[in-house]
């Protein structure tokens, strides 16, 4: 019984995450309002961590979800977007550093010290554009990527920024798969 109940509580917590992620979906371009003075205290955020299940996401798809006031891009990439990303390692990267607070923090950008597990297929970040902070629409840009239209910032298959004034690649936050199905952020 006890078991029932949790089971319960973890699928309404994941369907509000959800609702509460299509709304910033369909906010698009509007400027996210938590900016950094806004952020919660590093003992709040050393508390915070959310579980997301990704078993019903097909290869292609995206979801976002919102963890400690930012959205967050969970994508399962197509072997295709695995390809087009690992392609443009040898491209001419603005911003050279993987952004990944998982690595070292001089760790290039290279789209395997991005994406969330050894296949690649898992791409996992903090879906703020890095200029000003509006939130970059999918599949979108000169790259196919995300595409910031806020000010035109151009994000390629592995979030890094390709064109355009943003000045650093998307955050990766701090993420781990903990089962096969389940990623938890924080
Ligand atoms: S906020 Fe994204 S390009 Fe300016």
């Amino acid at each position: 019984m006890a078991h029932v109940e949790h089971e319960t509580g973890t699928r309404r917590d994941f369907l509000y995450v959800a609702t509460t992620a299509a709304g910033v979906v369909a906010t698009g371009a509007v400027v996210w309002p938590l900016i950094n003075q806004m952020n919660p205290s590093a003992d709040v955020q050393a508390l915070a961590q959310i579980q997301v299940d990704v078993s019903a996401m097909t290869p292609g798809s995206q979801m976002t979800v919102l963890f400690l006031g930012k959205p967050v891009f969970i994508r399962r990439r197509t072997e295709e977007e695995i390809a087009q990303a690992a392609a443009d390692d040898e491209a001419n990267l603005p911003d050279p550093l993987a952004r990944n607070v998982n690595l070292a923090e001089d760790a290039p950008a290279t789209d395997a010290n991005r994406a969330l597990d050894e296949g690649r297929e898992w791409l996992v970040m903090i879906g703020v554009c890095t200029h000003l902070g509006c939130v970059p629409l999918a599949e979108a840009g000169d790259f196919d990527g995300w595409f910031c239209p806020c000010h035109g910032s151009h994000y390629d298959k592995s979030g890094r920024i390709r064109r355009g004034p943003a000045p650093e690649n998307m955050h990766i936050p701090v993420a781990e798969f903990i089962s096969d199905t389940v990623i938890q952020l924080g």
